[in-house]
């Protein structure tokens, strides 16, 4: 990739990807630093491909930079589905929120990048990124699915408690596709970055390089009475064991896990990446990898995840699934998607406990939403497995009509494909 600054207009032409992400912030800082300019114009005309890594690096510098009232303008990429892709992943907005709304992608196939700055926003991202990822990705298992959203907790947490991000952070989840089973989620700020908050404990004098190798090491933290050095440490062994990378950039520094042959690597770097940018990939190919991964003084840890804290009751084994919540509409085929993808992971991940549909709330459904969640699901799991382990509540004559209708019909014409 080229990277070209004329002025206060910085130009990207071709691949912009991960290792690429420094030359940009590097004009950014003689554009605004060393010529003074009070406005930028981010030129991605001539760009043919980027990623969510180096994407969220960029923002989370226009966002830090637009707290100090300097202004950037977006110029998007030519190439349609690029410019596209800019407008759904939320970056356009992010860029230049003026001239870009907020996405308003609602696909199950990623996740915009979203800003969060406080302990509530970060929650809701977190929830919002695993009850997509639940909707999203056939036939996951419960221990991958609970390693999943402990990283993508820790590292947001991480921003919220360590940075002092004035713009808080940004997370995308991105790539989960139907045929591979890699999930990519980057965390980014722009806050004071890994060496220096280690650094600031007392313990570490170090370089930033030796500072990103210690940040994940078991128990290193930079004050032990607030946290105990778990996170990074523990997300670090969630992407190795899965098969999955790990890079981390902050300071001077970047460190890249990638599988065998490459194994982990710490570079300097000339330029800095003021904050921490984290771009996680965890394989979920092989279900049996990530069982033990998350250990913490030698004990198998299982976290508490989303599935406990949403649809488990207290009180008895029941999953308890409220309709009502699970999407906007009950009207089309592509409602229904996410909500058979969620039913069917519910079903293999807590096995022996039934699961309780509550109809309130929802008075109609259509014929198409009524075969693509029930009428299939029905058929993946074979009459005896269905009836005993979905059960309906409050649910309307009519709707009970369709659904039934639905079952007989997919019965008959079978699967498909
Ligand atoms: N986003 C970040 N910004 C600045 N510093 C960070 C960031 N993430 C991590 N760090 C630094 O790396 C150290 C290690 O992080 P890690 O998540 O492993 O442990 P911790 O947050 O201190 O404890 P725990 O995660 O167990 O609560 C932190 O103490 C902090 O100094
Ligand atoms: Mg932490």
């Amino acid at each position: 990739m080229t990277v070209i600054r004329d002025g206060n207009v910085i130009k990207f032409q071709g691949q912009y990807r991960d290792a690429d992400l420094h030359a940009p912030l590097a004009c950014l800082h003689h554009a605004v630093n060393d010529y003074g300019y009070k406005d930028v114009v981010l030129d991605f005309s001539a760009c043919t491909e980027t990623y969510p890594g180096p994407m969220l690096a960029l923002c989370s510098e226009v966002l830090r930079l637009r707290s100090e009232m300097v202004d950037a303008q977006l110029v998007l990429p030519d190439k349609p589905e690029l410019a596209r892709l800019f407008q759904n992943a939320n970056w356009a907005h992010l860029l230049e929120p003026r001239a870009f709304d907020a996405s308003r992608f609602r696909g199950h196939t990623q996740i915009p990048a979203t800003q969060f700055t406080n302990p509530t926003e970060q929650y809701e991202a977190v929830n919002r990124i695993v009850n997509a990822i639940l909707g999203g990705i056939p036939d996951i298992r419960r221990e991958n699915f609970a390693a999943l959203e402990w990283a993508v907790n820790e590292l947001t947490d991480n921003v919220i408690v360590h940075s002092q991000s004035h713009v808080g952070g940004l997370v995308q989840v991105s790539s989960f596709k139907r045929t591979s089973k890699i999930v990519e989620f980057t965390i980014a700020d722009s806050g004071l970055g890994i060496p220096a908050t280690l650094r600031s404990g007392g313990d570490f004098a170090g370089s930033d390089t030796t500072a990103l190798d210690r940040a994940i090491r078991e128990g290193v933290t930079r004050d032990r009475s607030v946290g105990q050095g778990n996170g990074l440490y523990g997300s670090y062994q969630i992407c190795c064991h899965s098969g999955g990378a790990l890079q981390i950039e902050s300071g001077h520094a970047r460190l890249l896990y990638r599988p065998d042959p490459h194994g982990l690597e710490i570079r300097a770097q000339k330029v800095p990446v003021k904050g921490t940018l984290v771009i996680a990939k965890i394989n979920f190919s092989d279900p049996d990898l990530l069982k033990d991964a998350l250990k913490f003084s030698g004990k198998s840890h299982k976290p508490v995840d989303y599935i406990e804290t949403k649809y488990e009751g207290d009180h008895d084994n029941i999953i308890h699934v409220a309709l009502a919540n699970e999407a906007q509409s009950f009207g089309s085929r592509v409602a229904g998607t996410p909500i058979h993808v969620k039913l069917h992971n519910l079903v293999q991940m807590c096995p022996g406990q039934p699961i309780e549909i509550d109809f309130s709330g929802v008075p109609l459904v259509s014929s198409s939403f009524a075969d693509e969640v029930f009428g299939k699901l029905f058929v993946k799991l074979g009459p005896l497995e269905f009836m005993q382990r979905i059960r309906f509540k409050n649910m309307e004559q009519t709707v009970r009509m369709l659904i039934d209708k639905a079952i007989s019909q997919r019965v008959s014409t079978g699967l498909g494909n």
